[in-house]
């Protein structure tokens, strides 16, 4: 039996947190696609982490983690990561496992995403976190790809000269003259690193768990908005980040899944390029990104910030399938007199409840609906009744729209800061 939690946004919802809250109730927790571009933050007592690479089971003794093969795996990340988790007493050694078919992503990678990006017009630019996504993929589907497996076969430095090679011309064209000397030592130092990890048949290793009756909780990173397919287009991650992309991602079968629990701010985010028909660039922007905190875990920018989209978390609904909401940061509005929802949008003067098939060749406008904010603090509530009324209508508007109901409302990002929908 496999369940999932993923974004439902773009990206960031809180889902570190969430994880890390239900791992306890799971025996294995396995990350089935994106790479270092993730940072999900999670607390240890009072210490917060953000990881990256490792799952966000890492730190549950009993918890068995594994990067599936719809990863891309940078190891000089992944080794850093590693000394960061082995400081807290955690033994990778005997709980995080790594499929031989994740695919690597080299110095060069990196390298690629940066001149490319910095190729890109001000208004085409992804705004990418830099890690090497895009590039590790496009060899990944061009079929040129180094996987984790391949570090074991001695052929290996001969196949990374060659791609270095191909990816130098690649890098003359785009006239980058950065010196990567620094990356590449460090990226050998840490591939032996790696080689000394559990590196596993994936798609056995974790249908065996499942035939043994144990419970699987994938990962998702990133959001269903930034979906390779599905997202905004091209102002996505090269990835399937929706409840698809589990199958592909760990090599289990579509009727193992049963739920798909979609995390959801109380309001919206988004970092980087592209369209965010939510965004407010005014002073109640600004106030969620204060009383969010809403700065990247993975590259410290300024996240966008704006109302909640009821027709992008409808729409990520339908797609993965999701059969319980979990709202994140609801204490975030904790301040606010008024509240806003978007239920349509005005695709070019005409209303619509769809999300268009490009958003950026079309005046989007948000057709917004207000509530009474509960403006009372919720951070030390424990439990369902000790929820303002007015937090309870948001919570049951959304439900109703959406078509899948609230199970947790997060209300803090302590890990005790959770309380269930009764
Ligand atoms: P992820 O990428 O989905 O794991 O999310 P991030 O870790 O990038 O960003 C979520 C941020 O919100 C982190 O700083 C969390 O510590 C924090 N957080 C998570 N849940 C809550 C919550 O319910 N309330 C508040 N105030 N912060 C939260
Ligand atoms: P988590 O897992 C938020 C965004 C980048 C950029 C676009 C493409 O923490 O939710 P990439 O580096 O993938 O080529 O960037 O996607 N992005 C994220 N935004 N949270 C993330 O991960 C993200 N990972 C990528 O900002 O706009
Ligand atoms: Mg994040």
């Amino acid at each position: 039996m496999v369940d999932a939690i993923l974004g439902l946004q773009w990206g960031d919802e809180g889902k570190g947190k969430i994880v890390d809250y239900f791992a306890p109730r799971y025996d294995v927790i396995a990350r089935f696609q994106g790479g270092p571009n993730a940072g999900h933050t999670l607390y240890v007592g009072d210490k917060k982490i953000v990881l990256h690479q490792i799952p966000s089971g890492v730190f549950h003794e009993k918890t068995i983690n594994l990067v599936g093969n719809g990863v891309v795996l940078d190891p000089v990340t992944l080794k850093r990561e590693c000394d960061i988790v082995a400081s807290f007493g955690v033994d990778v050694k005997k709980n995080l496992f790594i499929s031989q078919r994740t695919h690597l992503i080299l110095p060069t990678h990196r390298a690629l995403d940066k001149a490319s990006e910095s190729s890109k017009g001000t208004n085409d630019k992804i705004g990418s976190t830099l890690k090497g996504i895009g590039p590790a993929y496009m060899d990944k589907t061009g079929r040129n790809g180094l996987r984790v497996g391949d570090l074991l076969d001695k052929s290996f430095t001969t196949q990374y000269i060659k791609l270095r090679l191909k990816h130098q011309r690649l890098l003359d064209n785009f006239n980058f003259q950065e010196d990567i000397t620094v990356w590449e030592e460090e990226f050998f130092e840490a591939i032996e690193f790696l080689k000394e990890l559990n590196i596993v048949n994936g798609e056995y290793f974790i249908n065996d768990k499942i035939s043994q009756g144990k419970k699987v909780l994938a990962e998702g990173a990133q959001g269903s908005m930034l979906d390779i397919d599905f997202g905004t287009f091209p102002f996505v991650t090269s990835s399937n980040t929706t409840s698809a992309g589990i199958c592909s991602g760990l090599g289990v079968a579509p009727q193992q899944i049963r739920d798909v629990m979609g995390v959801t701010k109380a309001y919206c985010t988004r970092v980087g390029g592209g369209p965010f028909p939510t965004e407010l660039n005014d002073a109640t922007g600004e106030e969620l990104r204060k009383l969010g905190n809403e700065f990247g875990a993975t590259t410290g920018r300024p996240r966008r910030c704006g109302w909640i989209d009821l027709v992008a978390l409808k729409y990520a609904r339908m797609i993965n399938g999701v059969t319980k909401l979990i709202m994140t940061k609801a204490d975030v509005l904790d301040n606010f007199k008024e509240l806003q929802v978007c239920s349509a949008y005005k695709v070019d003067g005409k209303e619509s409840l769809e999300v268009p098939f490009q958003m950026t060749r079309h005046k989007i406008e948000p057709l917004l609906q207000r509530f009474e904010g509960w403006n009372c603090p919720t951070v030390a509530a424990k439990s369902f009744k000790e929820l303002p009324e007015k937090m309870k209508t948001y919570v049951s508007f959304i439900n109703q729209y959406v078509g899948a109901n609230v199970s947790y409302i997060s209300n803090g990002p302590g890990r005790d800061q959770i309380v269930e929908v009764e």
